[in-house]
């Protein structure tokens, strides 16, 4: 089957199932192209909560999949590729979790959503990075316990009154961007505006003149007057912003912001998952009690 061919035996056999087809920015092109839903890691979960689907394909990480099975347990997740995982999620040991936690007793643990099912359910409230500034000051706490990402960490704390403490954890893609790379850029293209994902470093964020999610970038370029845009986050967001963009031009800093594990589902995989109704990721009910709490008390924050 060519390309073409192959994207049109997924919509018909999505249709046929009942499937819905979410699809992380960061996806491979032709992944966004045939979704039903192309969005961020709370856009996804939102969406996984609310569909009238029975199935849902879920083009991304592995715990975008968990968190779609924990919030929709009445539908079957399907994960083309289940190896496809967030190095970030992976630094967080639940013992070292839990010694913290009695360590600093009293502060409630923010968990990014990049992380796994059994984190979520060891602590308090879910964030992703769109919210998380929200999130931190919907709690009645003064000092709180953020994981995994150190940076994002760093970045609610510049945000918000509370005291925090970090897990020191990072996304190896976002946490590598050098100053000097955006500086080139920013050099090479002076009438730009520049983009960063809160993954990134404090040095970054600094340079950036927004900070925002991969949907808050979106949103953003949509409405801006500006032509022209550097980001600081992983290249397939390029895929949208040229799409709904096309008289605008966007500039990498360079090319190592390229998150391998969010490349690795095809067309054929999503075809294959969909004639095999496989893999299925599910979460055990104990821990899938504890991860939906935090994940549905994050749903609750207004943004
Ligand atoms: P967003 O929630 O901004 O889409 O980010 C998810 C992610 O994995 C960033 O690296
Ligand atoms: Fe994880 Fe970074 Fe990839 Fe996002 S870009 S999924 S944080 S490794």
């Amino acid at each position: 089957m060519n390309s073409q061919q192959l994207k049109e035996e997924i919509r018909r056999l999505a249709k046929e199932r009942n499937a819905l087809i979410m699809a992380h920015f960061y996806q491979r092109d032709e992944i966004q192209e045939i979704a039903d839903v192309a969005g961020d890691s709370l856009a996804m979960a939102i969406e996984a909560a609310q569909t009238d689907c029975k199935v849902i394909v879920l083009c991304g990480v592995h715990f975008m999949a968990e968190s779609a099975a924990i919030l929709a347990p009445d539908k079957t997740v399907l994960l083309p590729r289940t190896d496809a995982g967030c190095p970030m999620a992976d630094m967080v040991e639940i013992d070292k979790l839990r010694e913290m936690k009695a360590r600093l007793p009293g502060r409630p643990v923010v968990t990014y959503v990049n992380s796994s099912a059994a984190i979520k359910a060891e602590s308090d409230i879910c964030c992703t990075s769109a919210n998380a500034v929200a999130v931190v000051n919907s709690l009645d706490e003064d000092e709180v316990i953020l994981v995994p990402d150190r940076n994002l960490g760093r970045y609610i704390a510049a945000n918000t009154d509370k005291k925090c403490y970090f897990w020191e954890g990072y996304c190896p893609f976002h946490d590598q961007l050098p100053e000097e790379d955006v500086l080139a850029a920013k050099q090479a293209h002076p009438d730009a505006l520049f983009l960063a994902h809160p993954e990134c470093r404090p040095q970054i964020l600094a340079m950036a003149d927004l900070v925002a999610s991969t949907s808050g970038m979106i949103d953003y370029v949509r409405t801006s007057p500006a032509k022209k845009f550097i980001l600081g986050t992983e290249q397939g967001i390029l895929y949208r912003l040229r799409k709904e963009n096309p008289d605008k031009q966007f500039i990498m800093p360079n090319s190592l912001l390229f998150c391998k594990t969010m490349k690795y589902i095809t067309l054929e995989e999503v075809l294959h998952c969909l004639q095999t109704m496989s893999p299925t990721v599910t979460v055990p009910a104990e821990i899938a009690d504890g991860a939906r709490k935090s994940l549905e008390r994050m749903l609750a924050v207004p943004r």
